[in-house]
């Protein structure tokens, strides 16, 4: 198993340590509240492990983005199912992502609260995938870059199952959690080998 494709709860929590130590300097020179916006369900765990490590008075909050995955598979057009349920109007807002694959979610996310007029966005993905990226969405901190396969754990699933683990780890086709099937046409081997729909 490739170490890039493989993070341990320690891995993991060292990171995302660093990252909010980074976030703090970041923040330090304002005294204004900070409001940490999750995007669900994939960030539960990345948003409670991050929020304990920041400093200053922050207001936290969920949004819920509808991707219609099938499988594996992005949708371009993601639509907001539940959107930011507190004011953000002139507020600093930092949206945290468990992963950033396509883009199309976080950018959905972004337009929906630059509506709001936040007086600044910023991003912190845990994981982030440019070789997949289709649109150009700002992201100011990343966990950790990596390459283009499947991962779960740690916030992340595959047909709903695996959130629940501390680590995160690449699908294991051998053990049958993903299909086996492969069709030719995509260089991707997951998506190639996706789930019926
Ligand atoms: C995952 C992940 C991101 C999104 C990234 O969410 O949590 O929000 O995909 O993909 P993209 O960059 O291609 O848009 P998903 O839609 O699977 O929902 P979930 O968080 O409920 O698992």
């Amino acid at each position: 198993m490739s170490k890039a494709l493989y993070f341990s709860e320690k891995d993991i929590q060292k990171r995302v340590t660093e990252v909010a130590h980074s976030i703090n300097r970041y923040y330090a020179d304002t005294c204004q509240e900070v409001v940490v916006i999750g995007v669900l369900n994939g960030s539960f765990m990345l948003v409670a492990d991050l929020v304990r490590n920041l400093y200053g008075t922050l207001i936290i909050d969920f949004v819920k983005v509808s991707s219609y995955k099938k499988g594996i598979v992005s949708n371009k057009n993601p639509r907001m199912q539940v959107g930011v349920s507190v004011p953000i109007k002139d507020k600093l807002v930092l949206i945290v992502e468990d992963i950033v694959d396509t883009g199309h979610t976080l950018q959905k996310v972004i337009k929906h609260i630059k509506r709001k007029h936040p007086a600044r966005i910023n991003v912190f993905t845990l994981l982030n995938k440019t070789s997949r990226r289709e649109v150009e969405v700002l992201i100011n901190w990343v966990g950790f870059d990596i390459p283009n396969d499947f991962v779960v754990g740690y916030g992340m699933d595959y047909a709903g199952k695996f959130r629940n683990l501390g680590h995160i780890r690449p699908l294991l086709k051998f053990r049958g959690e993903a299909p086996m099937k492969v069709e030719q046409k995509s260089s991707h081997p997951f998506v190639a080998g996706r789930a019926p729909d």
